[in-house]
């Protein structure tokens, strides 16, 4: 998928290596730990792959590449904080392998570098738009946050969050991707791109935003490569969760509220996680098949705004990422 920008990958790691790097030891022995966890990059390739696409100019790609990865495992190491989550990609957490003071503190590291890099860039375009990205997705956590448990939560604002907390760096990706460096009198044409490769990003966020609640639920830790049942125990409610509960009768819906009462089951040591009970409970494969449906809907959306450009293999690529957030089991 990836092959079309494999150069400018290869830079955009050696660029956030050395952005990273650091004299003090403890730091060092951080972001090497960090590295080994660093996943699939998507939302880098995504800024090369876009701009490729579209035939920007993209001689900075990889540094914009690089500040967004940067940005995004800044907000992991502090989401794994909010979670209280032991393993990702297959590695332990930092608040795991360290502790939650020693996270925050690294989150906060890797966005200061990332905020450094993006001063050195030749437009201000993407610190503007990565500054205000972080804001919007620090808005989306906290919305998340302040509506656990809410089972009155609608679809409509889930989808409203979850664009927030992750559609929103996928979009600023694509967008870059189509736009950085063009400030402003931008050429039309650069500007409308923008506006659709950032509509594509949002999209294929949302969807993979989707797939994560369901895998969430539904999926085995050993397969995810990361702690599942989470959002359960922290009384998120996420859309598979929301069409379940939507489809049980009165009783079920009970005990469904009574699972995500905080300190109900799973708090006394040995007792079964609220995921299993929930398992239990409700018919939460019939929910996820709704999700998977309007994940579906959201990739097909993104993949239609790709067929404007012009063949190449980097929209090849594009259109296999929008389809691989549907079948990821990782
Ligand atoms: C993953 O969600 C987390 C996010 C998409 C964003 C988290 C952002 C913050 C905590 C704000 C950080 C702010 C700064 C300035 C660095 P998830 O928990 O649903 O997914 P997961 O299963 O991968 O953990
Ligand atoms: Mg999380």
């Amino acid at each position: 998928m990836l092959a079309p920008v494999a150069p400018g990958m290869e830079r955009m790691r050696s660029i956030m290596e050395a952005q990273v790097r650091s004299d003090a030891a403890a730091v060092q022995a951080m972001t090497a730990h960090v590295g080994s966890f660093r996943g699939k990059q998507l939302r880098a390739a995504l800024v090369l792959l876009v701009g490729k696409a579209v035939q920007a100019r993209d001689d900075e790609h990889p540094e914009v590449a690089a500040i967004v990865e940067l940005i995004h495992l800044a907000t992991l190491v502090h989401d794994d904080v909010l979670d209280g989550a032991r393993v990702r990609r297959r590695v332990a957490c930092v608040n795991e392998r360290w502790d939650n003071q020693i996270a925050v503190l690294l989150g906060d590291f890797l966005y200061a570098r990332a905020f450094h890099l993006s001063t050195t860039l030749r437009s201000r375009l993407a610190s503007q738009l990565l500054a205000d990205t972080t804001a919007v997705l620090c808005t989306g956590e906290i919305e998340q946050a302040a509506l656990r448990r809410d089972f009155e939560l609608t679809q409509a604002k889930y989808e409203d969050i979850a664009a927030k907390k992750t559609g929103s760096l996928y979009s600023a990706a694509c967008e870059l991707g189509a736009r950085h460096p063009s400030e402003d009198r931008e050429d039309p044409r650069v500007a409308r791109l923008g506006v659709e490769m950032a509509a594509f990003g949002r999209e294929v966020g949302l969807a993979f935003q989707i797939v994560d609640d369901c895998l969430d639920v539904v999926g085995e830790e050993e397969v995810v490569g990361k702690s599942v049942g989470n959002d359960v125990e922290d009384g998120k409610l996420t859309l598979p969760v929301l069409h379940a509960f939507a489809r049980a009768d009165a009783a079920t819906r009970d005990r469904m509220r009574a699972i995500y009462a905080p300190n109900a089951a799973g708090a006394a040591t040995g007792a079964p996680r609220r995921i299993e009970l929930l398992r239990e409970c409700c018919d939460l494969s019939a929910g996820v098949e709704q999700a998977m449906a309007r994940a579906h809907e959201l990739v097909a959306n993104a993949r239609a705004r790709l067929a404007p450009l012009p063949a190449s293999p980097a929209r090849e690529a594009l259109d296999a990422i929008a389809l691989f957030t549907l079948e990821r089991r990782f």
